[in-house]
């Protein structure tokens, strides 16, 4: 079966930072899929700004050329290319130095029936001169819609500022804060777990859930990408990704799936995390950073050796683990155990829900032990759900346990491609649906966590643990969880 398509509004999407990496390998490959599946056309127009003395012609090449470097072979075509590209049209404006600003008003339509929408895609210094150009020549009308790309921030006051000189011009309901985590099709499918099934809500509590695991394994390196070294690991992943997937899992379910509903209870998840702050600080999080190995001939390289000349001796963690809890009724005495690191062994992302072992086993030891059910959800790669439980070994000799999973894969079930996360977040702008967008208290509930973390490892003389690359991590992180008697879940065929 395949995915219904409705098409939305036309629209006149304003991208800053068009000539940028981001708009190449994921916003216009997004965008290509989106207009070949029917789901816009040519009355829609994508408008690219940047400082880079480009035309239309130009930027009608480059969209071209990154849908022929970004998107698989077989949904290439040749036709649709020569239409999506045609929407494309450039304007060659240095945002930093209004005076330098051209007339965009010539790009943009004076349609209600046409949805306007700016997309950031530019470093946060330049949001508020964005802002206030755009309100000053009266670009942006109350329909209009501004999308914002991380980082939104380096902590809770500059996150503060932003959002403040952003305020200037949009209304709260007219900021699509991106995360793009949400518009993974299986992070959305967190929330169809949950709230539509019978099944998991009843047990989903602390009475019969030990602990749970979220780790976003990557195996790339980070030392070449110039903002990692100011970021870290930490504001990089966990800030946003990791804590909007705890939300998705922690929350409460909530009255409907309107944007304000999901939001509130994500936030009030946010509100409960336990401060990791003072004394233990050590025992409940464990920084690393990769150093280099030997894989047969191949040597891969340490962080700090990827670091430009002069930034050796950086301390950014290329590695977080963490161990926290919800201080409500429902997690009451949960641990949630979080990890996330460039350079490991796999690029996986899960969420693992461990449940409570058996209150009594009536199996004799001989017979094994029961082992606690377990719910994996697989984010990528691999999408799907698997729900480990103990069944009889079959055969004819006595009464034998053994685990095993059920496997819901997406990739087999439904043989379809599954879009890129941006696909979505894109075009729920136009919608108009701020569901998988972040909301501003959000955001900040999010940094007033992290700031104390941030500080107290800023403030340490000592370094990030070591950790070979192709690993999961200094020891430090397995040492986190093995105090506690859990072990991180590891299959065999990462
Ligand atoms: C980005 C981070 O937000 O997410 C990157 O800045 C990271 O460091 C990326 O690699 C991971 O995204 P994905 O979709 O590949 O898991």
């Amino acid at each position: 079966m395949s995915a219904k398509t409705i098409p939305v509004q036309p629209f006149d999407y304003v991208v800053f930072g068009a000539t940028g990496d981001l708009s190449r390998r994921k916003l216009i490959p997004a965008l290509y899929h989106r207009f070949k599946a029917g789901q816009f056309d040519e009355r829609s127009r994508i408008i690219g700004v940047s400082r880079t003395a480009w035309d239309d012609e130009k930027m009608q090449q480059v969209a071209r050329e990154s849908v022929l470097a970004h998107v698989e072979k077989i949904y290439l075509d040749e036709d649709v290319l020569k239409r999506f590209s045609s929407c494309f049209s450039y304007v060659h404006n240095d945002v930093t130095n209004e005076d330098d600003w051209k007339d965009i008003s010539d790009k943009l339509r004076d349609d209600e029936n046409i949805v306007r929408a700016f997309y950031l895609a530019v470093s946060p210094a330049l949001f508020a001169p964005i802002c206030k150009y755009l309100k000053k020549k009266k670009y942006c009308d109350p329909n209009s819609r501004v999308v914002l790309e991380k980082p939104l921030g380096t902590d809770l006051a500059s996150s503060k500022q932003i959002n403040d000189a952003v305020a200037q011009a949009f209304c709260e309901d007219q900021i699509y804060r991106i995360d793009h985590y949400l518009g993974k099709e299986t992070v959305q499918n967190i929330l169809a777990l949950r709230f539509a099934n019978t099944m998991f809500e009843p047990i989903w509590n602390s009475a019969h859930i030990d602990h749970v695991q979220i780790s976003v394994a990557e195996s790339v390196g980070a030392g070449s990408r110039g903002y990692y070294d100011q970021s870290g690991a930490l504001r990089d992943m966990v800030q946003n990704h990791i804590l909007q997937l705890l939300c998705l899992v922690a929350m409460e379910p909530p009255s409907s799936d309107a944007p304000n509903a999901l939001r509130d209870e994500k936030l009030k998840v946010l509100r409960a995390l336990k401060p990791i702050v003072g004394e233990g600080l050590d025992k409940i999080s464990v920084r690393g950073q990769y150093s280099s190995t030997r894989s047969g001939d191949v040597e891969v390289a340490s962080y700090q050796d990827e670091l430009p000349e002069g930034k050796h001796g950086s301390k950014t963690e290329t590695f977080v683990a963490l161990k926290t809890a919800i201080e409500n009724w429902r997690w009451s005495g949960v641990p949630f155990y979080i990890r996330t690191g460039k350079r490991m062994a796999a690029r996986v992302s899960e969420i693992v829900i461990q449940f409570r072992e058996v209150p009594h086993s009536i199996f004799d030891h001989a017979e094994g032990v029961p082992n606690a059910n377990k719910l994996v959800i697989r984010l990528q790669p691999d999408e799907g759900v698997k729900l480990f439980m103990m069944i009889k070994d079959p055969g004819p000799g006595g009464m034998r346990l053994r685990e095993v999973n059920l496997n819901l894969s997406f990739a087999e079930t439904f043989e379809e491609r599954t879009p890129d996360a941006y696909e979505r977040l894109l075009l729920d702008v136009i919608r108009g649906n701020q569901t998988l967008f972040m909301r501003r208290d959000e955001l900040e509930a999010a940094w007033a966590w992290i700031d104390p973390i941030r500080s107290a490892w800023d403030n340490s003389s000592e370094a990030p643990q070591p950790y070979k690359a192709g690993t999961w991590g200094p020891t430090g992180s397995i040492a986190l969880i093995e105090r506690d008697g859990r072990t991180w879940h590891e299959e065999n065929d990462y």
